[in-house]
């Protein structure tokens, strides 16, 4: 198999707690590759690691091939990226503010005008960035992630904060990126309905642990294997993958919480389905 990004036990310790723990991630040249977790779960703190923002505190990384961190300025040169909220010069134009980031990439002048266009922001690159919807902010950062079509795109939580507008223009650009140009994505995000529409690999995290790493098919059977079938409901047909997706996590927290583990209350099992119902709420809005 074609790995462009691997990590094997990837650790992220801050004095006493660990934030990632033994993380091996397997993403597949030229897929998109669906972070999957909840708040907290170590997400940023991986993706920032492989952008060598902060370092591992154990465990090893390669990108295409290179070795973190002796080939890390022949990585950082690899990947675009878009890490949680961008800020912008906002008295700036949408163009001015690319622009910026294209002089210190040391980038040719046209691949602003290529990555505005990548990102469908051709008529809106001259307004000022103050002026921008977040739709238009979040395109934005996404276009400073692709100034220069770098062959990997590590994007955390791009759709964070849309409305489920913005969600599906950005779920719809993202999903177009590797048949636009030859590109490999990371994504992050806490939302399985949104990770599952554009997905082709799913990691998800849980307390710094990756609990599951496989396709969405593989997901999907390991759903119905463990009794987590597919209903009737109206566009319900993946609802066995969300309660699939709720109970690993609800699992796994019950696991590290097991001294209490023994005294499963009523309240716990109400907000268990609670949450389910609340995600599938949440897809329904999508
Ligand atoms: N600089 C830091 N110092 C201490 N703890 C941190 C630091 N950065 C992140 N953490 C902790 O690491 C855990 C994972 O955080 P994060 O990677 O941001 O999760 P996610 O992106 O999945 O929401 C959280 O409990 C967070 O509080
Ligand atoms: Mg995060």
């Amino acid at each position: 198999m074609d790995y462009i990004i691997t990590t094997e036990q990837l650790t992220k310790k801050y004095k006493n707690f660990i934030s990632v723990n033994k993380v091996s991630m397997h993403i597949r040249k030229g897929s998109i590759y669906g972070f999957l977790g909840p708040n907290g779960a170590g997400k940023s703190t991986t993706m920032k690691m492989l952008l060598g923002l902060t370092s591992p505190t154990g465990g090893s990384f390669m990108v295409d091939g290179g070795h973190f961190p002796n080939d890390r300025i022949s990585i950082l040169k690899k990947v675009g990226s878009f890490i949680e909220s961008p800020s912008f010069y906002t008295n700036l134009t949408g163009r001015e503010n690319l622009d910026i980031i294209r002089r210190i990439l040391g980038l040719p002048v046209n691949a602003v005008d290529d990555a505005l266009e990548l990102a469908g922001l051709t008529e809106f690159g001259n307004r000022l960035a103050k002026k921008y919807s977040l739709g238009m902010k979040q395109r934005l950062g996404l276009a400073g992630a692709l100034l220069g079509r770098p062959p990997i795109l590590i994007l955390d939580e791009p759709t964070n904060g849309l409305d489920p507008s913005g969600i599906y223009e950005i779920r719809n650009l993202i999903k177009s990126l590797p048949s636009l140009y030859d590109c490999t994505v990371l994504i992050s995000s806490h939302m399985l309905s949104e990770i599952e529409l554009m997905a082709d690999d799913i990691g998800i995290l849980n307390h710094g642990r990756l609990l599951f790493e496989g396709s969405l098919d593989e997901l999907r059977q390991s759903a119905v294997q463990e009794g987590f079938a597919a209903d009737n409901k109206p566009g319900g047909k993946d609802t066995g993958l969300e309660d699939m997706f709720l109970s690993m996590i609800d699992k796994d927290n019950k696991a590290i919480k097991a001294p209490q583990s023994d005294k499963v209350s009523q309240r716990d099992k109400v907000s268990q389905s609670d949450k389910v119902s609340l995600y599938r709420k949440q897809r329904a809005r999508l």
